[in-house]
């Protein structure tokens, strides 16, 4: 499976690539604009903390069917389209530029879901990644239990295309879709750094510690 981080805050990418085997990064225009730095800067940036075996999962704002094709091929030759996937948003114009853009031989990550049936639609034009809004798909119903349907749904027809969960609120809502297995996931530095922080085990270390310490007085082997 995939585990990306979906920021473009680059000092936390490299703080989490330091200690947990992630996949790549995820952005979206948003996420650009909050890192206060030019987009060129950010991508450039990517490059530099990110190795070319991690992706790079970048959005384009056109909204049209031909600038959606022209920003996709810009997209696609950051790192040298090492490693490059694009992400169009599941509109009527992104629907249709999906196909294009995967015939250019770029890969395609169809964001914006809000739906498994746009999700649907976009596996048959073909895209490789889907992204369903997990949280925001809370507000009208349960989307945990609707992606986890997706998973399914995609699997009962054979498509290539992979759920890339999107969107978290919470701990809980990854947790239970990596127990309904997911293929990819992308999740904010702070609530990936709560699933890995647990006040339990920082106690068990201190015990640990001080145990051996009055044992042998000393903290190590
Ligand atoms: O990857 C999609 C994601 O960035 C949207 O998340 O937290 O704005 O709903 P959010």
């Amino acid at each position: 499976m995939e585990f990306f981080v979906d920021t473009a805050d680059t000092q936390a990418i490299r703080e989490l690539c330091e200690y947990l085997p992630i996949d790549g990064v995820t952005t979206n225009p948003t996420i650009i604009t909050k890192s206060g730095k030019e987009p060129e800067q950010v991508f450039a940036e990517l490059c530099e903390v990110l190795t070319e075996d991690q992706k790079i999962i970048a959005q384009v704002v056109a909204t049209d069917y031909e600038g959606i094709l022209a920003e996709a091929q810009k997209i696609a030759v950051i790192r040298d389209g090492k490693n490059i996937v694009v992400k169009i948003p599941v509109t009527r114009e992104g629907l249709r530029a999906i196909p294009a853009v995967k015939a250019m031989g770029i890969s395609v990550l169809a964001t914006g879901i809000y739906s498994p049936d746009q999700a649907f639609w976009a596996a048959k034009a073909d895209a490789d990644y889907l992204a369903p809004y997990v949280n925001r798909m809370c507000n009208y119903g349960d989307g945990v239990a609707q992606v986890v349907e997706l998973v399914n749904t995609l699997a009962q027809y054979g498509f290539e295309a992979k759920v890339c969960a999107a969107s978290f609120k919470n701990v809980d809502q990854v947790h239970k879709l990596l127990a309904a297995g997911v293929p990819s996931i992308t999740v904010a530095p702070d609530i990936i750094r709560s699933m890995v922080g647990h006040p339990g085990t920082a106690i068990a270390v201190e015990e640990f510690t001080a145990n051996w310490e009055k044992a042998y007085g000393r903290t190590c082997l």
